[in-house]
């Protein structure tokens, strides 16, 4: 079927490159294909309450560099759980027939939805009613899975490296244990990205609980060998082994469950093990702000035109995605992957990474009691 005009969202928080996506939908929707593009504003909110403004290529000059999101985000919004008074809602209710209804108003062939694995979970229910669907990955937390790197990952990472450089230098002139606590909710990418490539001595990662004996022991041992400070990159949903992560806020629904606070805790529980100062930075959406790094944009360029041609050719409830990492040597293609597949959870660190094992090659540890 010939498609003359699609809907574009931004699921979820936002993240650096979204509007390079957006840009990228637009242009190539427009300047390849003919067609219109109609955008929703707040994520799934605009998209059920009809809440949207047309989005030509005046609208979208000069978003390349631009960090979060025009359209607004909002990771409140699920349409199968949704509760709005202009809907007459007295409690949530599944709202994706109204979302559908949404969709025939504004006589869409197609959405486009950029968000990450909370919103393309979505994506997959809504496709499998029976809405033309094409995801496009991104969050700085890197966990979607089919896709090597997501839209806004290179930029948090990048932000948090500098942050450690920073620490490096105070911590070091003050003789402290530095704890940095990082996004990344149950996966560890930004903390192992960042950690290494900021040098840090510790690395905690949801993916391998710790034991705080062990991070003390590196803090012993750095000072028998006279470095009197030390870096600790931690993620904020790792936990202690056999203990619990730690939450800002909890609730019943997965956007409730907020994590943060892990650097504080063990600020207070490391002091009791060591004779340095210990003090927690908590970088928190500092990580989501500003311009993308030049790989971002890129990424996310390609990501936005590899979507629009991938409805051309009559796709529809797929992902697009990268197997290869976009800033390496390897030429990178661009892949679709059933929007089914990212449904199945969020993508964690596999403990055999490359990346992890280097770490551990060059000393860096991951609190794990086993280590030498
Ligand atoms: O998913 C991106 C992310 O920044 C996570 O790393 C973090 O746990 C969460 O969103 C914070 O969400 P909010 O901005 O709603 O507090």
């Amino acid at each position: 079927m010939a498609k003359r005009r699609i809907g574009v969202l931004t699921g979820g928080g936002d993240a650096p490159g979204l509007n390079a996506a957006l840009r990228a939908v637009v242009k190539t929707a427009i300047l390849r294909y003919g067609w219109t593009v109609v955008g929703f504003l707040d994520g799934y909110e605009g998209a059920i309450l009809g809440r949207v403004c047309e989005l030509g290529l005046d609208d979208v000059r000069g978003l390349l560099v631009r960090g979060g999101t025009i359209l607004g985000a909002s990771n409140r919004a699920n349409p199968f759980w949704f509760q709005h008074p202009d809907l007459g809602d007295t409690e949530p209710r599944d709202h994706s027939a109204t979302l559908i209804a949404t969709l025939e108003r504004f006589a869409l062939d197609a959405l486009v939805v950029i968000g990450g694995e909370g919103s393309l979970t979505i994506a997959h229910r809504l496709h499998q009613l029976g809405v033309p669907i094409v995801g496009i990955p991104k969050t700085i937390d890197n966990d979607v899975r089919g896709t090597a790197q997501t839209i806004g990952f290179d930029t948090a990472v990048t932000t948090a490296t500098d942050a450690i450089d920073r620490l490096h230098t105070t911590a070091e002139s003050h003789h402290r244990v530095m704890l940095v606590e990082l996004m990344g909710r149950d996966a560890g990418w930004i903390a192992l990205h960042a950690g290494v490539s900021g040098g840090a001595d510790v690395i905690l990662i949801p993916e391998l609980p710790f034991t705080l004996e062990r991070v003390a022991a590196v803090v012993h041992r750095r000072r028998e060998r006279g470095r009197h400070f030390t870096i600790v990159a931690v993620a904020e949903g790792a936990r202690p082994s056999g203990g619990e992560a730690v939450f800002e806020r909890t609730g019943p629904l997965p956007y409730q469950r907020k994590y943060g606070g892990i650097a504080i805790a063990l600020q207070q529980q490391l002091a009791q093990l060591v004779p340095t100062e210990v003090r927690a930075v908590v970088l928190g959406h500092l990580q989501r702000g500003g311009s993308p790094t030049p790989a971002d944009r890129a990424l996310a360029t390609a990501l936005g035109a590899a979507a629009v041609d991938a409805l051309a050719q009559d796709e529809q409830g797929i992902m697009v995605a990268v197997r290869a990492h976009p800033t390496g040597q390897v030429t990178w293609g661009i892949v679709r992957v059933p929007l089914a597949e990212v449904a199945r959870g969020p993508r964690l660190v596999p403990l055999d990474h490359p990346l992890l094992l280097a770490a551990r090659n060059i000393g860096i540890s991951f609190g794990q009691a086993d280590e030498g």
